[in-house]
């Protein structure tokens, strides 16, 4: 009895979550502007999850597209790419399998670990008992809550001081399926920790600089990706009127809001809100740096995937006015990254380097006036994508912690 109670309870737990069994990626290399066109068609017709680019508005000739195709859609899809010779490569046979072979499921749950992707109740008693733990490197302060009432915590890292120090901001999990994002935010806490007194440039950082650190920005979205569908983007917040849900919070920032690169489809990955600032976690993070926008000095994003170092601006083609200075950091940064294992980036602004896309946090928040302002594409360049395996991310943090403190040294020496 007790046995057919607790497999009946599992069955209702499984019946929300999406499962991806025998759905695919696709790497499709439109070379003709009918491709491109095809594409956006698509898009129209099924149910396309758009891995890279994010959407369809923001497909163009010449450049990898990378989509999630369910299953069912299978027979057609290839019908219309040999029908229209559109080159294409299989990078994912089977979604499921990859899920699987990450995910935090399995029979036990396990502890908080930096080698694994935690999910946010294991992240949120991390925050609390790390940040109890050496009060004279680190404390918390909660920022506001998120749309579904999750507190938004904010470590602070550096030397206690009496004065007010210079900062730099850093976020990660923007979006919620970018898994390695988080992981790379709680391995830099630990780093930080446990190099300063010994590693030099940690140590003159942490001395000099305070470094905040917000493990999680979307929370609810990144919650939903471990409870209910893997491959959600967006934010979880509801509006009366549309049955669709959430907003793209690197789409709902107020730099050129929804003029390009986003959609106004309530229902679109890529969509931008019903207004700048419409989401709940985008409003509480902006609050947080315009109130203390006299001491950052930098602010760093974390997203994944494509491994790119990015800068502004994305809304538009222009150059930023500190161009060859912010590509200057940034070529180093990317040196710095590849020195250990020989992973490549490619460095540039957002508009020309990937696509345009208006609303980001790292376009906000130069035009704000914080100066170095940098988005991290993680790996991988589309083997996994979001789904990159957890043997990953110990070699993944190690790299990008070379780059963010590279960033933070030449920061720290130039303010
Ligand atoms: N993949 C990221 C996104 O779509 C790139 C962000 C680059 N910055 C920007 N402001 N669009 O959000
Ligand atoms: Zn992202």
């Amino acid at each position: 009895m007790k046995v057919l109670l607790f497999f009946g309870l599992v069955a209702v737990a499984l019946a929300d979550v999406t499962r991806y069994e025998g759905d695919k990626v696709f790497r499709l290399k439109p070379v003709l502007d009918e491709h491109v066109t095809l594409i956006k068609d698509l898009a129209k017709n099924i149910e396309v999850d758009f891995w890279s680019p994010e959407g369809a508005e923001l497909v163009t000739i010449d450049m990898d597209v990378d989509i999630h195709v369910p299953a069912q859609y299978l027979n057609i899809v290839f019908t219309i790419l040999d029908q229209n010779d559109m080159e294409h490569d299989v990078l994912i046979e089977d979604v499921q399998v990859a899920v699987d072979g990450q995910a935090d499921g399995g029979p036990t749950p396990r502890a908080h670990s930096y080698t694994k992707y935690n999910n946010w109740n294991d992240i949120q008693s991390w925050i609390a008992s790390i940040s109890s733990s050496n009060p004279n490197l680190i404390s918390k302060q909660v920022i506001g809550n998120t749309y579904e009432g999750r507190p938004m915590t904010l470590l602070k890292l550096g030397k206690k001081s009496s004065s007010s120090k210079p900062a730099i901001f850093m976020d990660c999990g923007i979006h919620a399926r970018e898994w390695i994002s988080p992981a790379f935010c709680q391995w830099f806490v630990k780093e930080a920790l446990s190099t300063y007194g010994s590693d030099a440039q940690m140590t003159s950082l942490l001395n000099q600089m305070d470094v905040y650190v917000l493990p999680v920005f979307n929370i609810d979205g990144y919650d939903y990706t471990h409870k209910g569908s893997r491959m959600w983007r967006k934010t979880r917040s509801r509006k009366s009127g549309s049955s669709c849900i959430g907003a793209d919070p690197n789409r709902n920032f107020n730099a050129g809001w929804c003029t390009l690169g986003a959609s106004s489809n309530p229902c679109s990955d890529t969509f931008c809100g019903y207004s700048p600032e419409s989401e709940i976690e985008v409003k509480n993070v902006a609050n947080f740096i315009r109130r203390n926008k006299a001491i950052i000095k930098a602010y760093i994003t974390i997203h994944s995937y494509s491994q790119l170092l990015l800068f502004p601006y994305s809304y538009t083609y222009d150059l930023a006015q500190h161009h060859s200075e912010l590509m200057q950091v940034a070529q180093g940064a990317s040196a710095a990254l590849r020195s250990l294992y020989g992973t490549r980036y490619t460095s540039g602004p957002g508009a020309t380097t990937i696509y345009p896309a208006a609303g980001g946090s790292d376009d906000w928040a130069y035009d704000l006036g914080v100066k170095y302002s940098y988005t991290f594409e993680l790996r991988d360049t589309g083997r996994y994508g979001f789904l990159l395996p957890e043997s990953q991310i110990k070699p993944t943090c190690e790299e990008t912690m070379l780059a963010v403190k590279y960033i933070a040294a030449y920061v720290r020496k130039n303010i």
